[in-house]
């Protein structure tokens, strides 16, 4: 049966709840992603799409891996459209991984699923929770970048 978005954050708060709760994920909702949605926002929706996308295709996932890697896959603590050293498409994925390897602790699974979350740019996608990241991220990016206005009035991307 399909989830409702209610379902989908109580697997995002038990999963990663104490990532939510970060000073480091919390300073995220002052970084622009894409559009009018932040950083914050957008690695939330990401997560949902993650687990939509799992549900979807009946793909058997290591949910907690999936919700963590998701909610940390930019989580590179910058804002990227000031002048910083390199191409943030390229970079960022490795600056993710290092702040959330300090912060929280990564294993493989979220390890690989930072680092190939840009690819065909970088890393190959792994496992299956990095390849259905790394669909996910691209469906909310299109769809933020074009719904900007509707991005605007909500500080949380629509799930
Ligand atoms: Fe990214
Ligand atoms: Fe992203």
């Amino acid at each position: 049966m399909k989830k409702t978005a209610t379902e989908y954050m109580a697997t995002i708060e038990e999963y990663g709840g104490d990532i939510l709760a970060s000073d480091g994920m919390r300073s995220e909702k002052q970084f622009v992603q894409h559009g009018g949605t932040t950083t914050y926002s957008h690695s939330l929706a990401v997560t949902v799409m993650c687990l939509r996308i799992a549900a979807a295709l009946h793909l058997k996932m290591h949910e907690r891996e999936l919700v963590r890697g998701a909610l940390l896959h930019d989580y590179c603590l910058y804002d990227w459209h000031k002048p910083h050293k390199g191409l943030h498409a390229f970079t960022h994925p490795k600056i993710a991984l290092e702040n959330a390897s300090r912060d929280f602790g990564v294993g493989k699974i979220e390890r690989n699923m930072i680092l190939s979350h840009m690819f065909p740019l970088g890393r190959f996608p792994r496992f299956r929770e990095s390849a259905v990241l790394c669909l996910a991220d691209k469906v909310c990016a299109v769809r933020e970048t074009f719904h900007r206005k509707k991005s605007q009035k909500s500080e949380q991307c629509e799930v």
